[in-house]
């Protein structure tokens, strides 16, 4: 057994098999950059299985037994930075275009149902910016093009007949836990303007709850974007701030698979520093001043 003090020794070979595994259960690729990082969470997880070689550990993880502490090391791996309104540039696309033209093509066709997903959610604020976002095109949508349905009392967040519906996924259950409970301190709503902590949220001691009405058109969920088969028939994907930690292979693999998992038409963004070039030729690029976004090509029958 290892001493808690003591760092055990971690070959080349050790670190190759840990690497790989890793790779395959979630895509994240550690390149000699971040090596360094790895290294510091297996020596962690090492210590507190109270093993006493990392090639124990590699067959730890890949055992039955194991399914549980491979999760740990996995959400021990992840990157959880956000907030809400990260990248506003590319916020007002979505809320000045792509809602606006989603809403009009839809209503035009009869369909008032709106699937979004964010897929790597963290800690929710990125779901719930979108939730805010979307709710208040609707409402605007609906007052330009009144559809003769008397709002009942009190006035629904998704006016009627629209549904509004958000998947929140990621591969870590602690974030997911706390996206789920939707209370954030005044360090994490520093980027939410009064109008919106005033309608969306409730002071609850020096804290804000997300109000009732806006968490329950979020639904979080685990997800592990390596899989093969992920939540179809969406129309908006965001999926930021993710894909930079996985190599460019494991990169086209989602993003073919994200556009299958895209109604035609349907938008995916990606982070600031993230970028569809050279990945796939399923999306056309667009953008307002700095904001970008990818919209599905259409392949006519
Ligand atoms: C840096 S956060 C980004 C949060 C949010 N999208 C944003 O841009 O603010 C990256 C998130 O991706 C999740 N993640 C990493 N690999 C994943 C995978 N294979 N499947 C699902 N989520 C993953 C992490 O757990 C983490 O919460």
């Amino acid at each position: 057994m290892a001493s808690p003090a003591l760092q055990v020794q971690l070959s080349d070979a050790e670190m190759k098999l840990l690497q790989a595994l890793v790779y395959q259960e979630c895509g994240m690729y550690f390149d000699s950059r971040r090596a360094h990082f790895l290294q510091d969470r297996l020596q962690r997880r090492l210590r507190e299985c109270r093993l006493d070689s990392f090639y124990s550990y590699y067959r730890l993880l890949i055992s039955e037994e194991g399914k549980q502490e491979l999760s740990r090391l996995l959400e021990n791996l992840t990157v959880n930075e956000t907030s809400f309104f990260r990248n506003k540039a590319q916020l007002d696309l979505f809320h000045k275009h792509v809602l606006d033209e989603i809403l009009r093509r839809k209503q035009e066709k009869g369909e008032f149902s709106l699937r979004m997903w964010s897929a790597g959610c963290s800690t929710g604020q990125e779901a719930y910016t979108m939730a805010m976002l979307t709710c208040d095109a609707l409402s605007y949508h609906c007052l330009r093009n009144p559809n003769g349905h008397e709002p009942p009392s009190p006035k629904p967040l998704v006016a009627m007949p629209w549904r509004l519906e958000i998947l929140a996924s990621d591969i870590s259950y602690t974030v997911l836990r706390a996206g789920q409970e939707g209370i954030y301190s005044e360090t994490q709503m520093a980027s939410v303007d009064y109008s919106y902590r005033l309608r969306y949220f409730d002071k609850v001691g020096d804290r804000y709850a997300v109000k009732k009405a806006l968490k329950e058109l979020v639904h979080f969920d685990f997800h592990n974007l390596k899989t093969e088969y992920l939540p179809q028939r969406n129309d908006v994907i965001f999926c930021r701030n993710v894909m930079m930690y996985f190599d460019e292979a494991e990169q086209k693999r989602l993003v073919e698979k994200f556009a299958r998992c895209l109604n035609p038409g349907g938008y995916l963004f990606v982070g600031h520093a993230e970028t569809l070039l050279g990945l796939t030729d399923k999306f056309n690029m667009i953008y307002r001043d700095i904001g970008t976004a990818y919209q599905k090509i259409e392949v006519s029958a």
